[in-house]
Order: structure tokens, then C-alpha cells, then sequence
């Protein structure tokens, strides 16, 4: 079927789950993982401090773990933003019109619904666009949501964000919307951060917006007490890490002689995740040829999670060219959802840092 910028949805409802249901793999599916795969470990437990990339969790049970902890008593971040999603959904529809919902890092697309339902209550046709490295969880979200919105159509893209944001397929509606909810922005460091900026502003056409969730710089107790819950999820799903890097790389990490450890970094404002060795030992990862030693003590950065300020994360938008439309924010201003809108790239170029001329 051909897809007009501005029929209605009644056509679609007429087609099956598969005529409305695309999956587009951006590289080899074994390849995604595999071309750099051990190389970023290597790096990271032969430099010091020692590091590992957060990617490393989210194994089945990493992944599994992680929905846990987005339903913990004191992690708050999800709560709130979904709570700031469900009062100001329909408001950000109404303010970008029809468009298509590009996500990235979609996983299972809780809660991508409420946008979703806002969107199909004002009559929008709705085009959705998730991105993730997993094609299997793609795939089976993908499916359940096209039965829960008969008149949908999944453009699925398997891949990096960075691949995927460098080959969108040209919209289909009259605008294109980028989300990146969840809060992840804060996992990705300054530079990584401006990296990431500089690929939406290049992926989207003036005019066009980008949604981001961001968790927001507030007291250490609230902070450190999300990141050390008392049933210990945290700690399972940093420690996971660990069997997780066994098992793809025939490691002998022992679980037991590494403890979780996490704490807010005030002057960076972020929560730095680290796992702690116990003792003076030696660990082999033979897929890679690797020995490391841990002195007694010794910690292996697992993640970084910044919290952010609300006027300077809106000043870095803006110089990037994506320039902050409404801010919606809970309460207790912990959490806030930020709309932006892209400028003409040319009008970017012209754009000279120094003189703020972009209001
Ligand atoms: C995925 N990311 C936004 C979570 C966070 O809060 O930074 C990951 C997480 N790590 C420990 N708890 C949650």
C-alpha cells in the first residue's frame, strides 16, 4: 500500500500485521555485536581505573533485572516520568501534529503506548519507528503493538543508534518526531553526549523534534538510595555484568569476590557505578587471550549516570540547533521531559557559538 503524507488511517486498518510490519537490519544481525565485540573490554580492564561498557548488562537476565529496578520503591525515575508522560502526552501531540515516532533504545515500548495513545486519540495517523540492537525484541513488540493499534505502521530498524540515525527511512507524515526517553542520555559521557546531539541534529530536518527524558540533579540521600535499593536488584543487575562477560567471553570472573558500589559524585554530578574487587586476584577471559589482576579493593567502573541541569542542558541543545520548545517537570522537579525543535541545518552552519543568536 502506498503511504500518503496525509491520508487517513482507515486504509491501514484494512491491512494485515505483516503488510504494516517492516524490520530492517542495518548490519548482519551477528555482526552487530561481533565487529566490536571484546575489544572495548579489553580497553577498558587493561587501562586504569578500570572500566567496562554499561552495554555489558543488558544480557537476558541484565535486561530482565533492569525491569525490575524501574518498578523499586526508590527508583524513582521511571515512575516520574511516566508520570509526566501520561499528564502531557496529548500536550505534545498537539504541539508537533501528526508525526512519526522514531525511538531509540525502544526495548519494550511501555512507555511509548502513552505517546502512541495520544497520538491515535487526536485522529493522527500513527507511523512508529523503534530502534534497538535486539531484532528479537523488536520483532515480538513490534507485533503486539500493531495488534493494539490496528491502524499502525512499524518501520523497525535493528541496529546501533548511530547506524540507525545516519540511515532513517524518509518519513512518511507530515513531521518526524526522535525520542529519547528513559534517562539514558545520562549513561553516555560528555563526549559521548555531544557525539549523540551532533547525530539528531544531522538526522533531523528543520523543523522537525526531538523528546528527551532526563533525570534531574537533586539531593545525594534520594540519589544514592535508587542506586543501592534495599532488596539489592541494583546489585544483581552490576554483578550480572560479570556472568554476562563469562559467558560471551569464557571468562572466570568469580561473583562472590566482587561487590556492588555505588555513590552520587557531586562535583560531576553523577551516580558512578562500580564493582569492587574483594581480594588480591586473577581473572582470565579466554575468548580474548586476556589475564588481568585486581589488587584488594581495586573497582571496575561499571556506569556513569548524570543528572542534569535544566538550564544547561537546554543551553547544549540549543547550540547543537535543537531548540527547547516546553519543559514539562514532576513536582518535585526530579525528573523533566524536554521538547525540542530542530532549525534549518543551513541556519546551523551560520550559527557562531559565541553570539547567542538563537532565542
Ligand atoms: C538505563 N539507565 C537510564 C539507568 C540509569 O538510571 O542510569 C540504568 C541503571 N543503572 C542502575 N540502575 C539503573
Amino acid at each position: 500500500m502506498s503511504v500518503s503524507k496525509t491520508g487517513s488511517s482507515k486504509v491501514a486498518s484494512q491491512n494485515t500485521i505483516e503488510q504494516r510490519l517492516q524490520i530492517q537490519h542495518l548490519q548482519e544481525p551477528t555482526l552487530i555485536f561481533s565487529s566490536s565485540l571484546g575489544s572495548d573490554v579489553v580497553k577498558g580492564l587493561t587501562q586504569t581505573p578500570k572500566s567496562l561498557p554499561p552495554r555489558y548488562f543488558y544480557d537476558d537476565y541484565g535486561s530482565e533485572l533492569f525491569e525490575q529496578i524501574c518498578g523499586l520503591p526508590e527508583y524513582y525515575p521511571t515512575r516520574t516520568e511516566t508520570a509526566i508522560l501520561q499528564k502531557f502526552a496529548d500536550e505534545i501531540a498537539k504541539i508537533t501534529g501528526a508525526c512519526e515516532l522514531v525511538e531509540l533504545g525502544s526495548g519494550s515500548s511501555t512507555k511509548t503506548r502513552i505517546l502512541l495513545n495520544a497520538y491515535n486519540q487526536l485522529g493522527y495517523r500513527l507511523r512508529y519507528v523503534p530502534i534497538d540492537v535486539s531484532a528479537g525484541m523488536l520483532a515480538s513488540s513490534a507485533r503486539q503493538l500493531l495488534v493494539d493499534y490496528p491502524s499502525m505502521f512499524v518501520h523497525a530498524l535493528a541496529g546501533t543508534y548511530e547506524l540507525a540515525l545516519a540511515q532513517l527511512p524518509p518519513s512518511q507524515l507530515p513531521s518526524r518526531m526522535i525520542c529519547f526517553i528513559g534517562s539514558t542520555l545520562g549513561n553516555l559521557n560528555r563526549q559521548e553526549c555531544d557525539m549523540f546531539l551532533s547525530q539528531i541534529t544531522k538526522a533531523l530536518e528543520g523543523g522537525e523534534y526531538f523528546l528527551l527524558g532526563i533525570d534531574l540533579q537533586k539531593p545525594k540521600d534520594i540519589l544514592e538510595a535508587a542506586y543501592n535499593d534495599s532488596q539489592g536488584v541494583t546489585a544483581a543487575f552490576n554483578l550480572n555484568m560479570l556472568q554476562h562477560l563469562n559467558w560471551l567471553l569464557e571468562g572466570n570472573f568469580d561473583t562472590t569476590q566482587f561487590s556492588h558500589w555505588a555513590f552520587y559524585n557531586e562535583k560531576e554530578h553523577q551516580i558512578e557505578m562500580h564493582l569492587r574487587s574483594a581480594r588480591s586476584q586473577t581473572v582470565q577471559l579466554r575468548a580474548l587471550n586476556l589475564t588481568v589482576n585486581f589488587a584488594p579493593g581495586e573497582t571496575i567502573l561499571t556506569e556513569i549516570s548524570r543528572k542534569f541541569n535544566l538550564d544547561t542542558i537546554q543551553h547544549e541543545l540549543k547550540t547543537k540547533g535543537l531548540v527547547p520548545q516546553k519543559v514539562w517537570t514532576d513536582p518535585n522537579k526530579w525528573y523533566a521531559v524536554i521538547l525540542c525543535q530542530a532549525i534549518d541545518r543551513n541556519y546551523l552552519v551560520r550559527f557562531d557559538g559565541n553570539k547567542p543568536s538563537i532565542k
